[in-house]
C-alpha cells in the first residue's frame, strides 16, 4: 500500500455527517409499512409515506445509511453508463423513453425535497459525461447519440470535455446534478421522526411470515406485523422463493477522495471502457475535494484488492497531480440481467411485499425512483412505471444468455475454490493480512490484525457453498459466486448469506 493511502478504508459521506443511532427492536410491533433497510430507498420512501399521514417502521441490521448508500459517488443522473441505444432494442421505444423520465423524475423529486425542506446539502446542477479513448467506443457513443435523439434526450457529441485529460469521444447528458447524500438524507430522518417514523437499528430480519398480513421476523424472534413490506435491504433478505440470487451478479468498486493542485473545471464523467474511472467533486470548506472512482470486478474476484486503490492513486497522480490523499472506500453494486432494476411485488401476484434491488451502480435515482413507486402502490395503488421494472419479467433471448453465463461463472468458482491447494501457513504470516490455509484438512482462511490477534474461519460461504477469497482493501471474506461479504470474525456484512461462516478455534 503506498504511504499516501490512508490505512482503513472510510467514506468520505459517513464521516462528514453526523447520523443519529437508534436502538434495537426488543418486542414485538405493528405498523403499516414495515421497512427492511434503511439506504436511499428505506429512507425515502418512509419519508413520502409519512409525509402522507402512514405510519412507518424502519429496521436496518447495521446503522442507517452504513450500507452502499453511504459508499456511492452520489452521482444524480439519467446517464446510466451507454444504455438508452442496448434499451431501445431490448424494451422497444416507449419502455426506453419510461426509464430516462423515470431517472428524470427521481431527480426532479430530490430537487423539490431539497427545497421543500430546505436541506443544504451541496446540491449542484453539473453536466455529466461519458468519455472514451478507445476506438471500439467511439461508434458506440455515436449510437448511443443516435438513441437519445430519438427519444429527446438533450445531450451532444463532442471531442472536448472540461476536464484536462486525454479524450476521443464523449457524450454529454446535460443538466443533470451531484450532492452529499447522507446530508439530504439525515433531512429526512429528521423529517420522518416528526412524522412519527420510528427507527430500529441492528435489527436483523431473517424472514417474513404470512397470515392476514405479512409479519417481519428478526433474528431474536420478534415480530413486526406489517400491512405492507419494503425489501430494500440492497441484496433482499427475504426472497419468496424468486431466486434472486441467480438473476443478478455482484461487483465492487472503489473510490478515492484527494485533493489536488489543480481548479476542478465542473462536470461529472465516466469513460466507457474498462477499466472504468469516474470523477467528480465536492467542496469541503471551500475546497475541492475530487472523488476518483472505478476499477469494478466482481465480487471475490480478480487481483489483490489493494491493488484497485492503487490503480485509481496512479489515475488520479498522473492526470490531476494528488497534494493529499483523504479518503479511499469501496461499494457493492448489484446489476440485473437486462440492467433495468428489479423493483415491484417480490413475486408474481404478491401486493405486501415489494422489493426493490439491482440498481446497476445508479442507486441515487434508481433508489429514489423505487421509493416512490412503493409509496404511489401503497396510498394510491398504482404508479406510472411500475410494468418498467416488475421484478417478474422475463423476457427471452438476451437475458437467457446472460443468465446462463452468470451461473456458469458461479459453478466455474463453486468449483475452483474446492480445488485450490494452498502451501502457506499460519506461521508466516504478517500481522494485518490473511491467508488461505488448511486446518484439520479443510480449506481455512486465517486474518492476523495489527496485534497479532488471529482468526481463523472455514471459508464455506454459508448461502450456497462455495469459496470466499480475501479481500485486502476491506478487509473482508468475499464470496465470489453470489457476492456474499462477511467480516474477518465472520459475521455476515452482505447477503445473500444470512449465517455467519464458522470460527475454526486455532487453539486445537
Ligand atoms: Fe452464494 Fe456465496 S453468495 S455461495
Amino acid at each position: 500500500m503506498s504511504e499516501k493511502m490512508p490505512q482503513f478504508p472510510e467514506s468520505y459521506w459517513l464521516d462528514s455527517t453526523d447520523i443519529p443511532s437508534y436502538p434495537k427492536l426488543e418486542e414485538k410491533k405493528q405498523t403499516e409499512v414495515g421497512i427492511v433497510g434503511g439506504g436511499i430507498v428505506g429512507l425515502t420512501a418512509a419519508y413520502l409515506l409519512s409525509k402522507q399521514g402512514v405510519k412507518v417502521t424502519v429496521i436496518d441490521a447495521s446503522t442507517l445509511v452504513n450500507g452502499t448508500t453511504g459508499h456511492t459517488t452520489a452521482k444524480i443522473t439519467a446517464q446510466h453508463g451507454i444504455i438508452y441505444d442496448e434499451l431501445i432494442q431490448h424494451f422497444g421505444k416507449n419502455m426506453a423513453l419510461q426509464y430516462y423520465q423515470a431517472a428524470m423524475e427521481a431527480k426532479k423529486l430530490i430537487e423539490t425535497t431539497i427545497r421543500d425542506l430546505n436541506i443544504d446539502c451541496n446540491y449542484q446542477v453539473e453536466d455529466a459525461y461519458i468519455y472514451t479513448n478507445s476506438d471500439d467506443y467511439i461508434s458506440k457513443l455515436e449510437t448511443e447519440k443516435k438513441a437519445y435523439d430519438e427519444l429527446g434526450i438533450n445531450g451532444d457529441l463532442t471531442d472536448e470535455i472540461p476536464l484536462d485529460i486525454p479524450v476521443k469521444r464523449a457524450l454529454v447528458m446535460k443538466e443533470q446534478a451531484q450532492f452529499h447524500p447522507l446530508k439530504y438524507l439525515h433531512r429526512l430522518i429528521k423529517e420522518c421522526e416528526n412524522n412519527g417514523v420510528q427507527f430500529f437499528e441492528h435489527t436483523v430480519a431473517i424472514d417474513v411470515e404470512y397470515n392476514k398480513h405479512p409479519a417481519i421476523i428478526t433474528k431474536e424472534g420478534h415480530r413486526l406485523l406489517c400491512n405492507h413490506v419494503i425489501v430494500a435491504s440492497h441484496f433482499p433478505f427475504y426472497d419468496k422463493q424468486s431466486f434472486y440470487f441467480a438473476r443478478m451478479y455482484p461487483e465492487r468498486s472503489y473510490v478515492i477522495a484527494v485533493k489536488s493542485d489543480q481548479k476542478y473545471p465542473g462536470g461529472m464523467y465516466i469513460n466507457a471502457e474498462s477499466p472504468t474511472r469516474s470523477v467528480r467533486s465536492t467542496k469541503v470548506d471551500g475546497q475541492e475535494l475530487w472523488l476518483i472512482g472505478g476499477e469494478n470486478h466482481k465480487t471475490g474476484q480478480g487481483e489483490t484488492t489493494i491493488k484497485h486503490y492503487e490503480a485509481l492513486q496512479q489515475f488520479g497522480e498522473e492526470q490531476f497531480g494528488i497534494s493529499e490523499f483523504q479518503y479511499r472506500w469501496s461499494a457493492q453494486d448489484l446489476t440485473t440481467l437486462d440492467k433495468v432494476p428489479y423493483i415491484g411485488s417480490i413475486k408474481e401476484g404478491e401486493d405486501s411485499v415489494f422489493v426493490a434491488t439491482g440498481f446497476n451502480k445508479w442507486g441515487m435515482t434508481n433508489g429514489t425512483i423505487a421509493a416512490k413507486i412503493f409509496s404511489d402502490k401503497i396510498v394510491h395503488g398504482k404508479n406510472e412505471f411500475e410494468e418498467l421494472y416488475t421484478p417478474s419479467r422475463f423476457h427471452a433471448d438476451p437475458q437467457i444468455k446472460k443468465f446462463a453465463t452468470i451461473n456458469a461463472d458461479v459453478a466455474k468458482h463453486m468449483i475452483k475454490g474446492k480445488l485450490e491447494i494452498t502451501n502457506d501457513t499460519i506461521q508466516g504470516l504478517s500481522t494485518d493480512d490473511a491467508i488461505i490455509t488448511k486446518i484439520n484438512g479443510k480449506r481455512a482462511g486465517v486474518y492476523k490484525d495489527q496485534d497479532e490477534n488471529m482468526y481463523a474461519l472455514d471459508t464455506t460461504c454459508t448461502h450456497m457453498g462455495c469459496e470466499v477469497e480475501w479481500n485486502s482493501g476491506d478487509r473482508t471474506w468475499d464470496c465470489p459466486c453470489h457476492g456474499s461479504r462477511f467480516s474477518y470474525k465472520g459475521e455476515v456484512i452482505e447477503g445473500p448469506a444470512k449465517k455467519p461462516l464458522k470460527q475454526i478455534d486455532l487453539s486445537k
